[in-house]
């Protein structure tokens, strides 16, 4: 597995990279409301998802689900559910009560350029666009579609991504690295496992399988999250396209343990996950190529 802080693509990512544009013309698509949305709205939606980011969880969802060489329409919608929910969590993060950043995905943030309201509004419209996209997914049997739903639903909901948000506000449910990787797990380890177990459900994946990809994402949300609190506190806001210093007063593993415990654990997380990787049946290397690429210097990308 690559150093975090090494950009290393082990294989050509063309395929990756036809997979993320075919990712961001589907979201053009489906993110198309009709006249009846007021324009100011539409906008602050389309500002906040398609600015340029690196759509690193709509991206597992495709390859757990098809890999990377034959675009699965099915699997590329999903993947833009899941997408649509990230987005909602970030304007919602970025909000003055909360983060209060001023710059997301090499952009203003959205409620800096449209107004706290219509802000919160675009991430309520994006939430529950997700759920409608997942409801439309034709292709697929009502029964997935259904266990689809429940999986992001129980990601983004009060076990999930909004209790660990409110945990981080709050100071967390204490200052030792277990307590801060329960609090990573529910900030981003719930949204990126959700993003491989509806990859796995869509290819029907059988029990043994869907854990040891599950194990997988798991080690990769921990990894992510602590990578991003290490750019928190080394990168500029240029090179990572968002404010920095915004967890100074937070506890995260780098305020705990310092950046070189950090990386240390950030390394093992990443090696835990290749071991659960190989235990997969998954085809590994699309895999590699998206740590490398989106995960080690997890520099947002340019349009
Ligand atoms: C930012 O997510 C929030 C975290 C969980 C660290 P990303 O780093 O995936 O941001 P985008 O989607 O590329 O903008
Ligand atoms: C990420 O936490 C968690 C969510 C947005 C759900 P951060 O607050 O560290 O994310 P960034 O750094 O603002 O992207
Ligand atoms: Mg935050
Ligand atoms: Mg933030
Ligand atoms: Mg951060």
């Amino acid at each position: 597995m690559s150093d975090p802080n090494t950009a290393h693509d082990a294989t050509p990512p063309e395929s990756l990279a036809r997979l993320k544009s075919s990712l961001e013309s589907r979201l053009k698509v489906l993110v198309n409301s009709g006249p009846s949305t007021p324009r100011h709205l539409r906008e602050a939606i389309r500002h906040a998802l398609l600015a340029p980011s690196k759509r690193v969880r709509p991206m597992m969802v495709h390859l757990v689900a098809a890999g990377q060489d034959y675009l699965h329409l099915p699997a590329l919608d999903a993947g833009c559910a899941v997408e649509m929910v990230h987005t909602a969590s970030l304007i919602l993060d970025d909000l003055p009560c909360m983060d209060d950043a001023k710059v997301r995905r090499q952009r203003p943030t959205t409620h800096v350029v449209y107004g706290e309201a219509t802000a919160i509004l675009a991430a309520i419209a994006l939430l529950n666009r997700a759920f409608g996209v997942i409801a439309e997914l034709d292709d697929l049997s009502p029964g997935i579609r259904t266990q689809l739903a429940e999986q992001l639903s129980g990601a983004v909901g009060w076990e999930g991504l909004v209790s660990g948000q409110e945990l981080d506000l709050r100071g967390g449910d204490g200052a030792d690295p277990e307590a801060i990787e329960r609090l990573n797990w529910l900030k981003t380890g719930v949204l990126f496992v959700a993003a491989a177990q509806m990859g796995a459900t869509i290819r029907g994946l059988g029990p043994a399988q869907t854990e040891a990809v599950r194990t997988f994402a798991t080690h990769l949300g921990q990894a992510f999250q602590t990578a991003d609190d290490l750019l928190d506190v080394s990168a500029t806001a240029a090179q990572i396209g968002k404010d920095v210093g915004q967890d100074r007063d937070k506890t995260t593993i780098v305020s705990l343990l310092g950046t070189e415990v950090a990386r240390r654990r950030c390394r093992e997380h990443l090696e835990h996950a290749e071991r659960a990787l190989a235990q997969s049946s998954l085809e590994p290397q699309p895999f590699r190529t998206l740590i490398g690429r989106y995960f080690g210097p997890l520099q947002t990308e340019t349009p």
